[in-house]
């Protein structure tokens, strides 16, 4: 299949920032999955350089419009490369086939009839480059730029936008997919059962000269939506380029609600006065917030994707913003979460699992994967997972349903580590005549990783890079195409796997915004950092937990803190806990809780403590709250806890 996927063009009087940075990774990830299942794939960007606004920050910048433009679509370009981001053309509007595309196109629809002149009297928003509808005022003012437009009479072209109106509707209901997620179509609808102004589609040059002249009259230029929207044909060579022929049909563009109008309206209908089919799909989502407050300027809470990306690395931002945005809502960006995303999904999830299995390999095996023996229910278990993951994930895909895709990639790395855990792997190591248990073990796992780097390179493209050079598989079919590599057991045996070294960095300073890093960090130092505030697995295995229930509480004397507790775990202890300011000793009779059984006794306040009892602690409107672990259903005492 043939697909043509498309950003906004940016505007480039303003830097790029965490919004356009999310539409353009989305719209990569999208056309690495496609390419991952086989399609031929073209992928535009670019910038939207006319208009008043770019003129205002050209003159805010003491320098002349075109360089100005020049210098911010450079920027626009090198924030992508430094996402890995890969489009295929990015499109400038000041390009010179463009800007002859528009004139042509303008002539077209005018000689069609179906632009006119006439006088106009309306509120105009320069935020938004457009008349307002006093509709679609709050408090008489623009609502996404929170400014009253300014009333503007002026003679001008208009585009006859009203005379398509019953035919858009007709092609909606026609196309069920046409606009998605749903709300957004409905959005549409709606907008469309009131009957549609025309189209005002010039600037006098008298008030703006930055822009492309009408070719029917020179005392206008065009309207910076007319203009750009018709990026979408410039970029593929319209009107008898080769791609154009190839890409047109399957054109699927993918915006923000913020311009859902020019996109859902405007655009389908200048593109029926053309004499064009309407573009395949529209995509919409939603915005992305700072700390739960909107992104801007005067706030001063914008966030740039390059700081983002010298803190937490580019993959990491990548599969952030993917896994924590539900397509078509808003979402929230915040460092903590970020932060917190980053250890518990990347470095301990993924990271752990690629790193331990890849060591073990090396360990029992000298870096040799043999192929795997016998199966036995937890390989039918990880197996059928796997199986059942891989058709969620390319349906999920598929839909723009990013976060479940990622979820539901996340349930293989979750049962793949539960996989170590049941199979000790190092307890194998030790047993000559489990030999053939240990190589189907490590097989296992080694699979599991290929799928991954298969799954997750739309996503996080140079750590699967990374993962499939590791598994011996760089470049291989098996890695780079769900059809070819995307069924269980297509590892070959006898490869000897690679290096080993961390994927991602644990993240040591949550709760804070971070100053970003210095670029260039030595490898030894890295090396340190990647092992700072890590335990092993087998540390992590020392450590003994056990399920106990308290049968005797009581206040320690001279103290507001402590409680003295008897504890039946697998043996009776006795445990001094500081949790007198939560519970008091009658809550806790009966109660099961969870046990660290094996740590140095103490003595506190000279009484002897055997153990320490977990409990999860949080800072909720400026008072602690502390609240004991324990276990979901009532389980026999001293039960070990993994
Ligand atoms: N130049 C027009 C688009 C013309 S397309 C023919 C424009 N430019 S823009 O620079 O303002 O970019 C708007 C787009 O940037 C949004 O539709 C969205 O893709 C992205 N985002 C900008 N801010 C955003 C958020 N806060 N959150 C998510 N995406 C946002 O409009």
């Amino acid at each position: 299949m043939t697909a043509y996927i498309t950003t906004p063009i940016y505007y480039v009087n303003a830097q790029p920032h965490l919004g356009h940075a999310y539409t353009t990774i989305v719209a990569d990830t999208y056309c690495r999955f496609r390419r991952l299942c086989g399609d031929n794939v073209r992928f535009q960007t670019g910038t939207d350089e006319h208009g008043d606004k770019i003129v205002e920050a050209a003159s805010r910048n003491n320098t002349n419009p075109r360089a100005y433009v020049d210098s911010i679509s450079a920027m626009f370009r090198d924030a992508w490369k430094h996402l890995q981001i890969t489009p295929d053309s990015f499109i400038r509007t000041t390009d010179e086939e463009h800007v002859r595309t528009v004139r042509s196109i303008l002539q077209t629809v005018y000689d069609k009839g179906d632009i006119y002149f006439d006088e106009y009297s309306g509120l105009y928003c320069k935020g938004c480059e457009r008349f307002l509808t006093e509709k679609e005022l709050v408090d008489n003012k623009c609502p996404d730029h929170m400014v009253e437009p300014e009333e503007i009479t002026e003679q001008n072209y208009f585009f006859r936008m009203s005379a398509y109106q019953q035919q858009l509707i007709d092609h909606i209901h026609a196309n069920p997919e046409f606009i998605t997620p749903e709300r957004y179509r409905n959005e549409v609808l709606s907008f469309l059962s009131e009957p549609l102004e025309d189209l005002c589609i010039s600037r006098p040059v008298s008030r703006l000269t930055w822009g492309i002249e009408l070719p029917f009259d020179p005392g206008f230029v065009t309207y910076v939506w007319f203009d750009a929207l018709i990026n979408y044909l410039t970029g593929i060579g319209y009107p008898d380029g080769d791609n154009f022929r190839q890409y047109w049909e399957v054109a699927e563009h993918l915006i923000a609600k913020d311009i859902l109008k020019p996109h859902a309206i405007y655009w389908p209908t200048m593109l029926m006065a053309i004499g064009l089919r309407p573009y395949s799909k529209l995509h919409v989502h939603g915005y992305w917030n700072v700390d739960d407050t909107k992104m801007s300027k005067s706030i001063g809470n914008v966030v740039r994707p390059a700081d983002l990306v010298a803190q937490y690395g580019r993959d990491a931002l990548r599969y952030f913003l993917l896994r924590e945005m539900s397509f078509g809502l808003d979402a929230s960006f915040g460092h903590e979460t970020m932060i917190a995303r980053k250890n518990s999904d990347l470095a301990n999830d993924l990271g752990n699992l690629f790193s331990r299995s890849l060591s073990m390999v090396h360990k029992y095996r000298d870096g040799l994967v043999a192929a795997a023996g016998k199966r036995e229910e937890s390989d039918d278990l990880l197996i059928e997972t796997a199986q059942r993951v891989l058709p969620a994930y390319r349906r999920h895909m598929a839909r723009f349903e990013f976060h479940k895709g990622l979820q539901t990639i996340w349930e293989l790395v979750s049962q793949a580590n539960k996989y170590i855990v049941v199979n000790e792997p190092w307890a194998l190591a030790k047993d000559e005549a489990r030999a053939e248990r240990l190589d189907t073990v490590l097989y296992n796992l080694v699979e599991s990783l290929r799928l991954l780097s298969l799954t997750l390179g739309p996503v996080m493209p140079e750590t699967a890079a990374k993962m499939s050079k590791s598994l011996g598989l760089k470049n291989d079919k098996r890695v780079t195409s769900l059809d070819e590599g995307g069924r269980w057991g297509v590892f070959p045996p006898g490869t000897t796997v690679g290096e080993t070294g961390a994927l991602f960095p644990r993240e040591e300073t949550p709760g804070k915004a971070k100053k970003a890093k210095p670029a260039a960090v030595s490898s030894k130092k890295k090396q340190k950092q990647i092992g700072e505030g890590l335990v092993s697995f087998e540390e992590f295995k020392k450590i003994e937990f056990r399920v106990g229930e308290v049968i005797s509480a009581e206040r320690v004397e001279k103290s507001d803190r402590l409680l003295l507790l008897k504890v039946r775990a697998h043996e009776e202890r006795t445990v001094v806990a500081g949790i007198a300011e939560y519970y008091s000793p009658e809550e806790l009779l009966g109660r099961q809780v969870l046990l660290v059984a094996n740590l140095q006794p103490a003595k506190i306040m000279g009484l002897r403590s055997e153990g320490m009892l977990l409990a999860a602690k949080s800072e909720e409107e400026g008072k602690t709250k502390l609240v004991l672990a324990t276990v979901s259903e009532p389980i026999k005492n001293g039960s070990s806890v993994s």
